[in-house]
Formats: C-alpha cells, structure tokens, sequence
C-alpha cells in the first residue's frame, strides 16, 4: 500500500525538511503534491532527481491526496486543515492551531503514539522546543514521575521560519560591516544579541512560547496536574534549539539511573565527557534525528532535584521529523483513515 502526501508549506524552512525526510526516508509513497501560497506559483523544487511544481493552495487541492504534512502557519491551517479532512485526507499539523483542541491528538512518537489512533482527520505536531524536551524527560518520567519541571531554553531563528535564518546572516553581516543591524521579521536584532521569546505575553507575564511549554507537555504526558514554567528565549542560532531542564521527583532520581534509562532512550543520545567538558551543542544537534542529551547532574539545591543539558535540530526532530515519524505510525498501524471512517469502508 503506498499514500498520496501533500505538502503544505513546501517552500518552507519546515517544508524543504519535510521533502527531505520523504526522499530519503522509507515512507510508502505514491505522489507527492508540493503547496505554498500564490506567492510560489511558477516555483519548482526538485525531489528525488526530479523537478516537481509548487502549486498555489486552492480549493479541490486535496482531492486524491491521503496524508498532508501541513507547515504553512496557524491561519492558513485553520483555513485548509478542515478542508483538507473534508476531501478525505489526514492531516499532520505542525502549526499551533489545533494542538490543544481537546479530539485533536498531540503526538510526540517515542511519548504518546497511542494517542494518534484516536485522531479524527487532524494530528498535531507539537511545539518544538516541548518535542526536544518529552523526548528527553518521558524516559525519566516512566521510572518515576516527575513533579515539577523548570526549563530554560536558547531557541534558533528557524522556529520563526526560513526568513528569520536569513536575517540573522545578515545582520551578522550588517555588524562586521560596522552597519547597524536591521530588525524586521525579529523585533529586535538577534546577531550578537539575544532575547526573551516574543511571543505575546499573558497577565501572569509568560510569552505564548512559554505557555505551550507548560500546556503542551501537559497533554502529551497525560499529566495535567505536572507544574511546569519556562523561560524561552531567542539566540543567534540557526536552527537548533537548546534547552537546561531542572526536574524535581517525588524521591532522589540517582544520576548513574537517568544515564542508564537514556543511554537507550528512544530518539535520544546521549553526549558527555566530563573531562573535557564535552557536552551537547547545538552545531552537533544540527542535522540529526536525535536530541542530543548531557550534563546530567544532581541539583545541588535538591535532594530531589536532576539538572540536564540538551540540543536538538528544531527544524528536523522539533518539527518536520516528528511529523513524518506520526504519519509513518499511521501507516505502520494502519491508522491512516480514522477509525470510524475506516470501520465504515
Ligand atoms: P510561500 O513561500 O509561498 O510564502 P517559513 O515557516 O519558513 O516562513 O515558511 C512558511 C511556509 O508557509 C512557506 O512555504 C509559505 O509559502 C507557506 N505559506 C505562508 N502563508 C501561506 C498561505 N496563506 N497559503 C499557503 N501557504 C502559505
């Protein structure tokens, strides 16, 4: 059996990953369709040594199409996700615009991947910095749960888009050049600099980006009780994240037993030489599939308490790897089609 895709977002910094991950990765496919918007009509992008057409989204685009890989933003996704269902496709979202609609699965594969088989035409993929971090934590928390979970987190351009990568170059540029750096997509320059994540802040003064930390993890783990706080902030870097995570236990959690339980955890690697102070960095996250896991440490402050250290590609595991990890589920378990559709066939 092989799946019509679609690409929504193709010309995308998530979208040229996605095409990646399709060409090089096993997935049965039959076509693939590449979307973006109007504004990459005439476009072509070459897949597989061959050179495919950018099609401008429109109405009756998802007709003959099974599964569509959608990277193309929250607005766009609200507007063709449901039409998308509606013409029979799946859709694997990677925007935040469903994630915490109740019926809609939140699925990380190596956490919940039971949570997809429930899905009714729409799955999302979740934010990406919570993707590195459950992958990393959900190990921990299965040999004792976690209590409280405070992260820190130093986030690259790419989560603000193919774009914002470039922007940093150039302001880099714009600096050696002895130029004031121009802010435009960012509101403030990145190169050289750093700033707390601008996403807009609630009353309690956390920025959305901290809040789906907090919320996301929450229905991820089916734990919605787990006290969670993040501070999420923007680097200069180009597309991998970095995260320092403080977990507290109910008892002490022995550093040499979270060594051990990572050492084979799934999509997880594990990163330290403590003689050289060799720990994961975000230029060694950057192309790979795992979340590359360090410095793991008894919290001074805690008996209870374990500090970690992890980097992680956002464009491929917290984004476009995760996504083709769901749909590679679905067609591993047969749960292409949902249930009742399937049940109904
Ligand atoms: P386009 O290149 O035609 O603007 P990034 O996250 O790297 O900024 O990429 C966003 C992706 O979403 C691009 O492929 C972009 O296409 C696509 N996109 C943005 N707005 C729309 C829209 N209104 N309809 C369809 N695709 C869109």
């Amino acid at each position: 059996k092989s799946y019509r895709v679609a690409i929504l977002g193709a010309t995308g910094a998530v979208g040229t990953e996605l095409i990646d991950l399709l060409a090089t990765r096993n997935f049965p496919l039959e076509s693939l369709k590449l979307l973006a918007s109007p504004r990459s009509a005439g476009r072509t992008l070459s897949f597989r040594g061959e050179t495919l057409p950018v099609e401008p989204v429109a109405e009756g685009c998802f007709n003959q199409v099974d599964v569509v890989l959608a990277s193309a933003g929250g607005s766009t996704s609200k507007t063709w996700a449901p039409k998308a269902v509606a013409a029979g496709a799946v859709v694997i979202d990677n925007s935040s615009a469903f994630r915490m609609v109740p019926e809609v699965p939140l699925v990380v594969p190596e956490v919940n991947p039971e949570a997809a088989a429930t899905h009714q035409g729409i799955i999302a993929n979740p934010n990406c910095t919570t993707i590195l971090m459950t992958v990393a934590v959900w190990p921990l928390h299965q040999v004792q749960p976690v209590e409280r979970l405070i992260a820190a987190t130093y986030q690259s351009a790419s989560g603000a888009g193919a774009r914002a990568m470039e922007e940093v170059k150039i302001q880099a540029q714009q600096i050696l050049n002895g130029q004031d750096p121009k802010p435009e997509l960012f509101p403030y320059p990145l190169a050289f600099n750093l700033f707390p994540h601008n996403s807009p802040l609630n009353d309690q003064g956390y920025c959305q980006e901290e809040m789906k930390m907090v919320n996301e993890t929450r229905k991820i783990f089916s734990a919605h009780d787990l006290r969670v706080s993040a501070t999420c902030v923007r680097v200069p870097v180009l597309r991998a994240h970095s995260e320092a995570i403080n977990l507290e236990f109910k008892q002490p959690f022995p550093v040499e037993k979270a060594r051990e339980v990572l050492q084979t955890a799934p999509g997880v690697k594990l990163v330290e030489d403590w003689s050289t102070n060799y720990f994961p960095m975000p230029m060694e996250a950057t192309g790979k599939d795992e979340v590359l896991v360090g410095r793991i440490r008894q919290d001074l402050s805690h008996p209870c308490g374990l500090e970690l250290w992890l980097c992680g590609d956002q464009i491929r595991k917290g984004a476009a790897l995760n996504a083709v990890q769901i749909a590679e589920l679905l067609v591993e378990k047969d749960w292409v089609k949902p249930r009742e559709v399937a049940l109904s066939q």
